[in-house]
């Protein structure tokens, strides 16, 4: 037997030793997924007794940490937008920067409402969305519950990222207008019982986080992310760019006129994406940066 204090700091100080990035917070993390508590009970509670079991089974998973598996896998999810995901390996792990992605995909909406003369209270009436490379499905997700109105088509080309992503969605009670489609980029759309009706199923907004980590780059990769996020999630080519020019012509052919198309940006990937949106196609293309100053999110409006 040993305490809630004890065992954290023998947790973290093994993980220091491992030089695990935010070893605290991951040992805490740790602990507390064990003990089934929240941040405020272990803060309130370090004489509480960990029984045998609980401590072994903790410093199996530090043991797991200091050997490189990220926490998200050990614990099996991942806060986003203010909702629990499930996460594994078979999706990238949601990261805070994609958050920037729905505050603009949000904020463009409400803009084209405005416009439009209609109420000032955005729930996403009618609207057809599309995220392409949904992975665990948190950008669909989070639209889908800011949007209580919006019909989302969220793709992959994973079997198994759809799997994680389809329970996220029932997990979050939106299953019943978040349809996931197994395919390269947005193809399916163009096989989906609307567009049959209508020719073309016509989309009002476009999100996509899609993989632009260049391969080349790879050897500099933290372990957490090399080793054990899926390669389809990271890897856009050996640029890392690559993916995104299909990706804009498919959001062309796609979006109504006045859609919207938003996108994250690796690191780098600005000079590379900017250029693809040419006019005519497109207007009121815009860069959002994130709270690190990289230019992270690119919008813009099909003409
Ligand atoms: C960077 S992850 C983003 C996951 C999630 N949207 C997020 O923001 O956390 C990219 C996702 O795109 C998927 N993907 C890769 N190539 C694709 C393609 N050609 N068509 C559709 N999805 C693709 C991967 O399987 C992965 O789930």
């Amino acid at each position: 037997m040993t305490d809630v204090r004890a065992a954290l700091k023998q947790g973290l100080a093994l993980l220091r030793e491992a030089h695990v990035p935010s070893f605290t917070l991951a040992a805490e993390l740790l602990l507390l997924h064990v003990l089934g508590r929240d941040r405020t009970w272990l803060y309130a509670h370090p004489e509480e007794q960990v029984s045998s079991a609980d401590a072994e089974v903790f410093f199996a998973l530090i043991a797991r940490r200091a050997n490189g598996e990220p926490t998200q896998h050990l614990t099996g999810k991942q806060e986003f937008w203010g909702l629990e995901f499930e996460v594994s390996p078979d999706v990238l792990i949601p990261r805070p920067e994609t958050e920037h992605l729905i505050e603009v995909a949000l904020d463009r909406l409400a803009i084209g409402e405005l416009r439009a003369g209609r109420k000032k209270t955005l729930t996403g009436e009618g609207l057809q969305i599309a995220d392409i490379g949904t992975g665990s499905g948190c950008i669909a997700i989070a639209l889908a519950r800011e949007l209580p109105g919006a019909t989302i088509y969220a793709t992959d080309i994973s079997t198994a990222a759809l799997a994680v992503a389809r329970r996220n969605a029932t997990r979050h009670s939106v299953s019943d207008r978040v349809h996931f489609r197994e395919c390269n980029v947005l193809h399916a759309l163009s096989d989906s019982p609307l567009a049959t009706r209508h020719s073309s199923l016509l989309l009002d907004l476009i999100a996509s986080n899609p993989p632009y980590i260049g391969r080349r780059e790879a050897a500099t990769l933290m372990r957490e992310v090399r080793d054990h996020e899926p390669e389809v999630a990271l890897y856009g080519g050996e640029e890392g760019y690559e993916l995104y020019a299909g990706l804009v012509t498919q959001a062309a052919a796609h979006l109504k006129p006045g859609g919207i198309l938003v996108l994250e940006l690796g690191h780098n990937s600005l000079p590379a994406v900017q250029p693809l949106l040419d006019a005519p196609t497109w207007t009121n293309i815009a860069v959002t940066n994130d709270l690190a100053g990289i230019p992270r999110i690119l919008a813009a409006e099909r003409t």
